[in-house]
C-alpha cells in the first residue's frame, strides 16, 4: 500500500457489550476479542504498517471483577503461547509496556523470551499496553529526567523517555465499540493523531474493516496546524517582516 500510515494504535472496546447482546457472560466477549487481535496483527504486518499499539489492559481495568481480570491475564498468556512462533516467523518486533508486575511468572517469562527473540526484527513493531496509563507514562518520564538532574525538560527528552520511544508518534488512533474517548491511552504520542471512532464492537471488527479505515484516513489532509501551500511560514517570515517594519518607521 502506498503512503501507508506508520503508527496505528487501537482501543479494542466493546467486548462486554458484544457478549451481553448475545446473552453471554462478559468474558466471552474477551475470548472472541482475542481472536481479532491475531487477525489485525497479521493484516497490519501484511500491509506494511510500521507500528501497531494495542490497549490490552488499562490501569483503570483493575477496578473490574477479579474473575474478569483473571480471564484477561489468561488470554494474554494463551495469545503469547499460540502466536509466539508466528510473531517470530513474521519478523515482528514485540514488546509489552505498562505495569506487568501482577502477571504470573510463566507469562512474564513468555514476554521476556518473546521480546528478546524479536528485539532486532525489522518488521511490524507490535506493542501491547498492559497495566498501562498514559498519564503514568508521562509522569515516569518526567521523574526519570528530574532524577538525572535536568533543570529544563524538552519535548524531545520526554519523547525519548517513553516506554518504547522507537514507535514514535501515533498517526491514527482507532477506537471500536462506538464510544468517543481516548481513555488515558498514549496521551503523549497521540498529540497529532487522526482519530477514528468505529461503531463495530471489537469481537466483530474484521481485518478488512481495519484496512478500509487505514485507506480512508490516508486520504485525509494532515496539516499539523499548517495551511495548504504556505510558501513562507510565519517563523521564516519574521526576519523579513522586521525589515518591513523598519521601512515603515
Ligand atoms: C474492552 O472491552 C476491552 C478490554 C478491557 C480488554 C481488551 C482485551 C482483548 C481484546 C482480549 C485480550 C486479548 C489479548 C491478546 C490480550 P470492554 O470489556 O470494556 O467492553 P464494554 O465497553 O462493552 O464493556
Amino acid at each position: 500500500m502506498d503512503n501507508i500510515l506508520k503508527h496505528v494504535a487501537i482501543i479494542m472496546d466493546g467486548n462486554g457489550r458484544w457478549a451481553k447482546e448475545r446473552n453471554r457472560p462478559r468474558f466471552w466477549g474477551h475470548v472472541r476479542g482475542a481472536y481479532r487481535v491475531s487477525d489485525i496483527v497479521e493484516r497490519a504486518s501484511n500491509i506494511g504498517i510500521e507500528a501497531l499499539t494495542l490497549y490490552a489492559f488499562s490501569t483503570e481495568n483493575w477496578t473490574r471483577p477479579v474473575d474478569e481480570i483473571n480471564i484477561l491475564f489468561k488470554l494474554l498468556k494463551k495469545y503469547l503461547k499460540s502466536e509466539f512462533a508466528r510473531i517470530v516467523k513474521n519478523k515482528i518486533s514485540f514488546k509489552v509496556i505498562g505495569d506487568t508486575s501482577q502477571l504470573d511468572s510463566e507469562t512474564l517469562e513468555l514476554i521476556n523470551e518473546l521480546e528478546a527473540s524479536t528485539k532486532t526484527n525489522s518488521g511490524l513493531k507490535l506493542t501491547f499496553c498492559f497495566g498501562y496509563s498514559g498519564r503514568s507514562e508521562i509522569i515516569n518520564a518526567i521523574n526519570k529526567l528530574l532524577s538525572e538532574g535536568h533543570k529544563e525538560i524538552t519535548e524531545e527528552m520526554i519523547t525519548q523517555y517513553m516506554m518504547r520511544p522507537e514507535i514514535g508518534d501515533v498517526d491514527l488512533l482507532i477506537r471500536t465499540g462506538g464510544d468517543q474517548r481516548v481513555s488515558n491511552f498514549l496521551l503523549w504520542q497521540i498529540a497529532y493523531a487522526e482519530l477514528y471512532f468505529e461503531s463495530e464492537k471489537w469481537p466483530d471488527f474484521s481485518a478488512n474493516q481495519f484496512e478500509d479505515i487505514i485507506r480512508k484516513v490516508q486520504k485525509r489532509d494532515r496539516r499539523y496546524g499548517r495551511i495548504e501551500n504556505t510558501v513562507l511560514t510565519y517563523r521564516e517570515s519574521q526576519s523579513s517582516s522586521m525589515n518591513n517594519l523598519n521601512l515603515i518607521n
